[in-house]
């Protein structure tokens, strides 16, 4: 059994499948994020975006999904590095060609420069968020009617947000999501097999408005938002 799985992950097949699925895994938890986060919009001094962050950081099921999370984002990075290097190494011209093609899309064949360009902002953005969350010394604050003194993370929000280069990067960065996605997520489908004649191009098509359009623009609305308050 463990040769079996072994050799799953280690051939291109395995490895094309792995990264399909860490991608569509990864797609979920942008929705729950961005639906989550739609709570800086409120105008209560923070406290519903407070609430919902301490939620996500000691409610026992998130934190296990958090850890499969971080599972399938590393898993997603590897994946990728090394089927690139397969790719090159097996085809070097055929691969150029196969590229260049009219059917290739300019997203599709940039995936490696887009994706290169998400890592960067996750590492910024972990720096800032996640990390100031589990091992900064966070400001606390207390709201009326509620016994708990939470960890003040919307004022973190709210000053990395004051910042233009920082806003900048976040609007560039969900320009490289959404085209990223675009690509990614209705490839993501058809490696796994998906296949309805009927209910594939649906469910295609509205990932792809949802992945590529919608989400990236809220994402996008919320350091904008920011910054426009600071004016
Ligand atoms: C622009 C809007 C965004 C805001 C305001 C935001 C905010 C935050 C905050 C406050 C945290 C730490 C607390 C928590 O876990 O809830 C966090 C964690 C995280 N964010 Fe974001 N985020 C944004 C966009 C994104 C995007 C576009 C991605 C992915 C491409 C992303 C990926 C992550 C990941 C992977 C974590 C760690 C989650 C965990 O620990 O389970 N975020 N974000």
């Amino acid at each position: 059994m463990a040769t079996v799985t072994a050799g799953i992950i280690q051939s291109s097949i395995g490895r094309k499948y792995l990264m399909a699925l860490s991608g569509l895994f990864l797609c979920t938890f942008l929705i729950v994020h961005m639906l989550g986060n739609l709570a800086l919009f409120k105008d209560d001094g923070g406290q519903a975006f407070n609430e919902y962050t301490y939620f996500m950081t000691h409610n026992p099921l998130i934190k296990i999904i958090a850890y499969v999370n971080y599972a399938f984002i590393l898993l997603h990075i590897f994946y990728s590095l090394t089927l690139t290097i397969y790719n090159r190494k097996a085809r070097p011209e055929s691969y150029a060609l196969v590229n260049q093609s009219k059917s290739a899309t300019w997203s599709s064949r940039n995936m490696g420069i887009l994706g290169s360009v998400i890592l960067i902002f996750l590492i910024v953005h972990m720096r800032t968020f996640w990390f100031e969350m589990k091992f900064g010394t966070m400001p606390t604050i207390q709201y009326d009617g509620n016994d708990m003194v939470l960890k003040d993370m919307y004022s973190v929000v709210a000053e990395a947000f004051s910042q233009v280069w920082y806003v900048a990067l976040y609007v560039v960065s969900m320009f490289a999501i959404a085209f990223h996605l675009y690509h990614g997520f209705q490839s993501g489908f058809q490696t796994l097999g998906i296949n309805h004649h009927k209910y594939t191009p649906i469910i295609k098509n509205i990932g792809m408005i949802l992945f590529a359009v919608i989400i990236p623009a809220l994402f996008a609305a919320m350091p904008l938002y920011f910054l426009i308050l600071n004016l």
